[in-house]
């Protein structure tokens, strides 16, 4: 949220906002740019006409009094009347149908640069985010175009138009005097409706964050959901999520109540105009300096203007709205990337002959080194692994590696060439992974295989899936592949999720392979036919096995020990054993605990 020092200043930075947003607004399409001209035509000849009415009311009560006027010319002026007022009116409405498109095509505009946006920022953005408060986003962008949209081209601009013009009328024809009481009613109601606005707008963004928590905690309950029910916390989260109610309906009751205040203040100001007018006017007919007809045009024009100036306190508050969430959506759309592609790069022809060299890789996350001049090698075609204790980095350079995060210094090389001189579209086409915490989508066992490769075929899936012996589940299945998982997968169990996750990343064919713990939940005799199985399958492709399981990984070709960050040993298995380090302690630990459990 900006300091706002004045309203100067806070007008400044809407106007900010709306420049920003204007390429939304004036799209590169004539067929929508077509009808913002027409919705300006349409609006002048409105205004026109509301201009012109009163002045023909006049005129017809002047015809009236002459009373020599002839009763044809008396009616035609009385229809000429009529007609121009039906059309002011039809006129206004029609701009509706001519804005309803326009407007829709900005919300979708503005909604696909949001959620495109919210998937380009950093990796340290979203572990901030909460999810809730992510979706409400996309919600903000639905509601905050039309609200100030349909406040400004409809009544702000056109209503300030109409009385600027029939003000210059007033004046020209009456005299300075209710010119001037006219000008001052509008400059006053301005500024008490700039001023205002600072102050609710402050109350409105407190409200609007207040709003936001309840979503966020709401989203986050239900997200563990079987957490709550795990740990008995219903009441519990009841509590906790009246808490954030309550606080949302006090700053909403404030909001409201200033809301109101501020249009009985407008209402005040615009009535007391009025009875000011009309005094004024009254008296000119008394003193004979105004007559019958005058009275009636200075009052007419009064009664258009003040009814939409009522208005503007109902428009002024969606408008306001509005105009919160568009900023709170610009920020967003400001928050840089944190990994920025200086387009074009090139992408990566993969070559067999590469593999991935990582070279003196220090990382931190914020103020903590978690990755120490790491220095290994996956060799073009060979397989190796990083074992290690949790918290040690592991899973860390595999993000690295898809450049969810930047490293302090160091580099990873692929070809001879920094990572960060390829397209990140053309390396996460080149590297697969299977991710230590499985990710799925609530869709069909058949979107989330088919995820890295749309175009596979069935015989291709029928492969992938009997490969990680997913297939007798999924024949059990009515619904065979197009069988729903539900969010995040939870009908399936945590192995069977796993399975998927080999499945979707053996169908994507990548140039290299990396499971983070891809079989840790496995029973042994399931992950020893599937290591079986992908052993085949990575058969002179670079592979990296990130594991805990060290009988997994026996046979790799190399395995480089990570401890609190640093490589400290590498070797086969047999060369590690000979060392008796850390692996040798992890190895013997392992055992120990298998031959137990066997013999338990
Ligand atoms: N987004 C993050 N922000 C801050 N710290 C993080 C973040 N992700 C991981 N860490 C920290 O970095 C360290 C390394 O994490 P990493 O996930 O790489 O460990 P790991 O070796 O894969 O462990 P495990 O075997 O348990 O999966 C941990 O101490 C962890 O707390
Ligand atoms: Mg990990």
């Amino acid at each position: 949220m900006i300091k706002r020092k004045n309203s100067l200043a806070y007008l400044k930075h809407h106007l900010d906002i709306i420049h920003y947003l204007f390429p939304f607004i004036w799209v590169k399409d004539w067929s929508i740019r077509i009808r913002y001209l027409i919705l300006i035509f349409l609006t002048l000849t409105m205004i026109g006409l509301n201009i012109l009415a009163p002045i023909m009311l006049m005129k017809i009560v002047a015809l009236f009094s002459k009373g020599t006027t002839s009763t044809i010319t008396i009616y035609m002026a009385l229809l000429a009347y009529g007609v121009t007022w039906t059309l002011s009116q039809f006129t206004a409405l029609v701009r509706e149908i001519f804005l309803f498109k326009a407007v829709e095509r900005s919300v979708r505009l503005i909604c696909l640069e949001i959620s495109s946006h919210l998937h380009k920022l950093s990796y340290h953005f979203y572990s901030k985010q909460k999810t809730g408060a992510m979706v409400s986003y996309i919600e903000k962008a639905y509601r905050a175009f039309p609200d100030v949209f349909w406040g400004f081209t409809l009544n702000i601009i056109p209503t300030v138009i109409e009385v600027m013009v029939a003000t210059s009328i007033i004046w020209y024809w009456y005299g300075p005097l209710l010119g001037l009481s006219l000008i001052t009613t509008i400059v006053v109601f301005i500024i008490f409706s700039l001023f205002t606005t600072e102050i609710t707008s402050k109350v409105q963004s407190y409200s609007n964050e207040n709003h936001f928590q309840v979503n966020a905690y709401l989203v986050d309950g239900l997200v563990n959901s079987s957490l709550v029910r795990y740990f008995g916390k219903r009441e519990y989260e009841k509590e906790q999520i009246d808490k954030l109610l309550k606080r949302r309906e006090e700053t909403e009751i404030k909001s409201q109540l200033l809301m109101q205040y501020v249009r009985l203040g407008q209402v005040g100001i615009i009535s007391a105009s009025l009875i000011l007018i009309t005094w004024f006017a009254g008296k000119g007919v008394i003193s004979k300096n105004l007559s019958i007809p005058d009275f009636i045009l200075i009052n007419s024009y009064i009664l258009q203007f003040a009814v939409p100036l009522f208005f503007f306190g109902f428009i002024f508050k969606d408008m306001r709205k509005g105009l919160t969430d568009m900023e709170q959506l610009v920020k967003l759309l400001r928050t840089e990337q944190e990994i920025e592609e200086k387009e074009p790069l090139p992408s990566i022809r993969y070559k067999e002959e590469w593999g991935i060299q990582f070279k003196k890789i220090n990382f931190s996350y914020g103020d903590r080194q978690v990755l120490k001049d790491v220095s290994f090698e996956i060799p073009p075609g060979k397989t190796v692994a990083l074992v290690g204790p949790s918290g040690s980095g592991k899973s860390t350079i595999s993000k690295l590696l898809f450049r969810f995060y930047e490293a302090n210094s160091g580099e990873i090389i692929i070809g001879g060439k920094d990572i960060r001189d390829f397209s990140l579209s053309s390396l996460t086409e080149v590297i697969g992974i299977v991710p230590q915490n499985t990710s799925l989508f609530n869709n069909t066992i058949r979107y989330n295989v088919c995820y890295g490769n749309p175009k596979a075929t069935e015989i291709e899936i029928e492969e992938a899936i009997t490969i990680v012996e997913l297939d007798s589940l999924i024949k059990a299945l009515p619904d065979k592949l197009s069988t729903q998982i539900g969010e995040r997968g939870v009908t399936l169990s945590e192995g069977e999720k796993q399975r998927l996750a080999i499945a979707r990343v053996i169908l994507k064919k990548p140039k290299i392979y990396i499971f983070d713990e891809a079989t840790s939940f496995l029973d042994l005799n399931t992950e020893q036919f599937v290591q079986k199985n992908l052993k085949r399958i990575t058969q002179g492709v670079s592979t990296l096995i990130i594991a805990h399981r060290l009988s997994t990984i026996t046979e790799v070709d190399n395995i480089f020990v990570l401890d609190n960050g640093s490589i400290t040993e590498k070797g086969t298995h047999m060369e590690l054993m000979q060392v008796k380090g850390l692996y040798y302690n992890l190895w013997n630990t392992q055992s120990h605990l298998l031959s137990s459990e066997h013999y338990a």
